[in-house]
């Protein structure tokens, strides 16, 4: 009988291990069961599977690499936003840690689009990848539920959700947005606002609450202080130019990512407003970038060459099947001071 693909809008609809027991009229873990052979499955039950999965043109990743007996000794690292430095730092240490591994990484970039996200995710289980490392926005709960269903192994960076029922890496992110308010405040800043990223990622959540909590008790302090934007250069311009509207006697602007700090240097310096001596800058982040602005950007440096080296020994780890615990490593970061919070002399 030939296999009936299904159609959409949009062309096949790539069935899913739900889709075939559904079609079977059995549960998910029976077919799994019966896909990797780890049970036993009657023989009634076993042709009902078979039919599902000739009917539905399923092609479920672990029975052809049951079929082929090996891995693909390929990994899949899904980025949100690959023209941002911090990304493509992130993929060379992803990279030369799996190269070290003997695996080949196939990079994605979804543009902070969730339903690419899922392009990806559907594209990548019909692949034979040995498993994905996810840097990006919108990965969830249903996500991992389906990629476990699969067994295909996975693991988060920069921006896993806070469920811990699989490895994540990410820097301390509120601890570094205290860092950058106090050196704010040690180089003479007494009134600082915060460009903060986009609330429905941690690393944005989190260096907002790091911020609030280190100046909620002055009584310079207000939440017009606080400027939306979106982790890109332009978005901190505008933020830096409406902060400056609002409270032209702004002395110190922290901006939750190196991008942001950069828009705001160039708003600034559009104003006429000298840079450290009359507002002081800092980022997050510790990109290249800020060592080549004018005056180079003072940052709080995630350690992004160490998180994609981890992320890739913990993800190859699980292929493997040695890795002992999935957990949650939050890992320092430092403070790199520079031109853009020096004070005038005689602070
Ligand atoms: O610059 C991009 C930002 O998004 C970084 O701060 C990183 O932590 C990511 O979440």
């Amino acid at each position: 009988m030939v296999p009936l693909p299904l159609f959409t809008r949009r062309g096949f609809v790539i069935a899913t291990i739900r889709d075939v027991a559904k079609l079977a009229g059995i549960s998910v873990s029976t077919v799994s069961r019966y896909l990797n052979k780890s049970g036993y499955v009657n023989a009634e039950t076993e042709q009902s599977i078979k039919n599902a999965i000739e009917k539905l043109n399923y092609a479920p990743n672990q029975v052809a690499r049951g079929l082929a007996g090996k891995k693909t000794n390929t990994i899949a690292l899904i980025l949100p936003d690959i023209s941002n430095l911090f990304f493509s730092d992130l993929a060379r240490a992803v990279e030369d840690v799996a190269a070290t591994y003997g695996y080949t990484v196939i990079f994605g970039n979804s543009d902070d689009q969730g339903v690419k996200e899922k392009r990806y995710i559907e594209t990548l289980k019909q692949k034979y990848i040995d498993g994905i490392i996810f840097a990006s926005n919108t990965f969830g709960h249903d996500d991992a539920e389906m990629l476990t269903k699969l067994g295909i192994p996975f693991v988060c960076l920069d921006r896993g959700p806070d469920e811990q029922n699989f490895s994540v890496v990410r820097s301390k992110n509120r601890e570094g947005a205290v860092m950058a308010v106090q050196h704010l405040l040690d180089v003479g800043c007494r009134k600082i606002a915060h460009i903060y990223g986009p609330q429905h990622l941690i690393t944005g959540k989190e260096r907002l609450i790091g911020f609030e909590r280190s100046v909620q008790g002055f009584d310079w302090y207000t939440p017009t202080l606080l400027e939306p934007a979106d982790f890109r250069i332009a978005g901190g311009m505008k933020a830096t130019e409406r902060l400056l509207e609002r409270h032209p006697d702004i002395d110190g602007i922290f901006a939750g990512n190196d991008l942001m700090a950069v828009g705001a240097l160039k708003a600034l310096n559009r104003m006429g407003i000298r840079v450290g001596e009359q507002v002081a800058v800092c980022g997050f982040d510790g990109i290249q970038t800020t060592e080549i602005t004018a005056p180079e950007l003072t940052t709080i440096a995630q350690p992004i060459y160490d998180m994609g080296a981890l992320i890739s020994r913990l993800l190859i780890k699980k292929i493997e099947g040695t890795l002992e615990e999935d957990k949650l490593y939050e890992l320092d970061v430092k403070l790199i001071a520079r031109e853009s919070t020096l004070r005038r002399k005689n602070i």
